[in-house]
């Protein structure tokens, strides 16, 4: 049979969530119609039983599994864990949605440029650690900033330290509390820009320099 020499293997792409799962329902949605590019989601990692992003991947059809932080008294135990969960799956790409766990080096390392987390704010404003979920509204609005935003970013040994490859700013409304922020956030910046990163990764366009990202084909 005559391959298509042009065809780019289709990347293979691990989800990992804790909570309500409202990115990993961007990436599904986004992959339903048509836009995430030479990618497919194959697999959800949960790190907490409850969370019901496990439900998304569920109704989507998409396998998944539970690897409890709670269960492992060492980050380093808990990599191995990750590592175990991902054995012979051969994921090119591991996306970090509202994944609350920090991933040790050994993941980082196997993985190396091949983890992209999304963060719900302008990196490197408001972030590192500490900074996750509401906490980082709460910073925002404190600070009488007027935008705020979200970044999707490749995952290094630094906490939301890895080469930015996506931005993209909202406004902050008089008003504004954590719980209005965190939305339109969401809402108008991490659901836009996280599948549209992965899918930049899928077909090969962002080209690391250092610690900036260059988006190849704009
Ligand atoms: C949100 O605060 C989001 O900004 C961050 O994780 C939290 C939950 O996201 N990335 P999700 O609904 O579980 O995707």
């Amino acid at each position: 049979m005559l391959m298509n020499t042009n065809e780019k293997t289709v990347k293979n792409i691990a989800v990992f969530v804790s909570g309500g799962g409202t990115n990993l329902q961007a990436l599904i949605d986004a992959q339903e119609r048509g836009e995430i590019r030479n990618g497919r989601i194959v697999f959800v990692l949960a790190s907490n039983e409850k969370a019901f992003a496990i439900q998304r991947a569920e109704k989507a059809g998409i396998e998944h599994q539970v690897v409890s932080r709670k269960a492992y008294s060492t980050s380093g135990d808990y990599d191995a864990a990750i590592l175990a969960a991902l054995e012979n799956r051969n994921i090119d790409l591991i996306v970090l949605a509202g994944f609350l766990s920090i991933l040790g080096p050994s993941v980082v390392e196997k993985y190396r440029n091949r983890i992209i987390n999304i963060h719900p704010s302008l990196i490197p404003l408001f972030c590192g650690d500490g900074f996750y979920g509401k906490k980082v509204h709460t910073a925002v609005l404190a600070s009488g900033m007027k935008v705020t935003g979200a970044t999707a970013h490749f995952v290094n040994e630094i906490t939301d330290g890895g080469a930015i490859i996506l931005q993209k700013a909202v406004p902050i409304e008089q008003g504004d509390n954590e719980d209005i922020l965190q939305y339109r956030v969401m809402r108008q910046a991490e659901w836009e820009i996280l599948p549209k990163a992965v899918s930049l990764f899928c077909e090969g366009r962002i080209r690391i320099e250092g610690n900036h990202t260059v988006i190849l084909g704009e």
